[in-house]
């Protein structure tokens, strides 16, 4: 085979591009043993080089201006670590323009701007990889694209935001409050840098386009994604919860009904016995089933600089193989028709069993209230829980399990218990795993 020698420039010298730097230069050998080719971190950018990030960047060109990476043209692949949407977009657009591959880690870049970053790649025979933009080192992208590519994708559901993950399992295993377990996330640096993309769900549905988009070969949007985050959650629901069996989980689902994708973001009670339940801390895992292969899961890091470089590193790679091999550049890209928009479900339509905590007066007949409410709707109850020890002013917890129930009937019945003069303000609604 033809030894090649292929040039990287990296854009962004943070944790993720500091990691990247760290293994094409630390396993420059083992990467050329197994490839027959030779990576060359030729240019790196960024605006501070008197900080020392622990490797020896001594054969790396240092700049400070990203023209000298888009407009080299010895560069043959760019990679993205900078996050964020500008400058990242700009220079991605250029470097595809100027006929470079790219691979970035940016989930809310493709999530939000995919559509235009895809037929740039497309026009220019060019390909845009983003392995690390979904479940960090875990390799769900690729895994999707070309090892599930016989199946027809019919259910996706994904714990991808280590963040919320982390929360939800210190307050389930440790009765941490959610203040206490977000601090220690963020201290222990997988949370984003606004926090609240985290715990709205709003980097989950980030991700979720990714992968939805790729199962259904369409570009999905994002305003698409139903999406709730965590902040409602309590302790009190979490043990709530824990006491009828199930672990609350923030889950990216995307199940393929007929011709429609059910598409959403939302806490949800996972049976114990699921796998996904156990899934725990800042670990990630997407569990995935295709028509022929049945069911899968990947797990693992979904975050941190050496598990996300890790997944950049494979996106390199397969660049530099089809470099190699001048394969039909693009191609890749190419499994997500960019000006194709697949059918989404309305939410108002889909159907779940529901679970419902509610404050309410301890009185005489208001169970019976409640209760006709959601008769009325058509939701039957499978199971009711009152604490006696939680008492505030009289006021009481409730939770209600209900059986399956449509979304609008589920709206209309709260909207109903909620205007009642004897319950609270303070109401939380989940979904139960399905
Ligand atoms: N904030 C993200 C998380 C980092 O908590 O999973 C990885 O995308």
């Amino acid at each position: 085979m033809e030894k090649r020698e292929v040039s990287i420039g990296l854009l962004g010298v943070g944790t993720v591009g500091t990691g990247v730097a760290k293994i094409l230069l630390n396993q420059a050998e083992l990467l050329e043993h197994r490839t027959g080719i030779s990576f060359r971190l030729k240019s790196a950018l960024d605006l501070d080089w008197s900080r020392d990030r622990g490797v020896d960047l001594s054969s790396v060109r240092c700049v400070t201006s990203a023209d000298e990476i888009l407009d080299d043209p010895e560069i043959d692949i760019v990679v993205e670590t900078i996050g964020g949407c500008d400058p990242a977009y700009q220079y991605i657009l250029r470097a595809l323009n100027n006929s470079k591959h790219v691979v970035t880690a940016n989930k809310a870049l493709i999530a939000t701007k995919g559509r235009e970053l895809f037929s740039a790649a497309n026009a220019s025979n060019t390909d845009i990889l983003f392995e690390a933009s979904v479940g960090g080192g875990i390799p769900i992208v690729k895994g999707l694209r070309e090892g599930l590519v016989a199946n027809r994708i019919l259910n996706i559901y994904g714990i991808v935001n280590g963040t919320s993950n982390y929360i939800l399992t210190r307050m389930h295993q440790d009765g941490l409050e959610f203040e206490d377990a977000l601090r220690e996330a963020q201290d222990r640096g997988f949370a984003e840098a606004d926090p609240t993309l985290d715990i709205s769900g709003e980097d989950a549905a980030h991700k979720l386009v990714i992968l939805a988009s790729i199962a259904a070969s369409k570009m999905v949007d994002l305003s698409d994604i139903y999406t709730e985050g965590i902040a409602g959650v309590t302790k009190l629901d979490v043990d709530f919860a824990k006491s009828f069996g199930y672990t609350i989980k923030l889950l990216a689902i995307c199940r393929m009904g007929d011709g429609e994708m059910d598409l959403r973001v939302h806490p949800t009670l996972v049976p114990d016995s699921h796998l996904l339940a156990s899934v725990s801390h800042e670990l990630n895992a997407v569990f995935v089933e295709g028509d022929s292969v049945g069911k899968t899961m990947f797990y693992g890091p979904g975050a941190g600089q050496l598990p996300t470089a890790s997944a950049i590193i494979s996106d390199i790679v397969d660049l530099a193989r089809d470099i190699q091999l001048r394969a039909n550049s693009g191609y890749r890209t190419r499994t997500i028709d960019p000006f194709a928009h697949p059918t989404v479900k309305p939410v108002k339509s889909v159907s779940s069993r529901f679970y419902l905590r509610l404050y309410t007066y301890d009185a005489p007949g208001i169970l019976a209230r409640i209760s006709g409410i959601l008769g009325a709707h058509e939701i039957s109850i499978s199971s009711v829980v009152q604490l006696e020890t939680h008492v505030h002013d009289n006021y009481v917890p409730l939770v209600i399990l209900t059986h399956s129930a449509r979304e609008d009937q589920m709206e209309r019945a709260l909207a109903e218990i909620t205007s009642l003069e004897v319950i609270l303000p303070d109401y939380l609604r989940l979904r139960l795993f399905q």
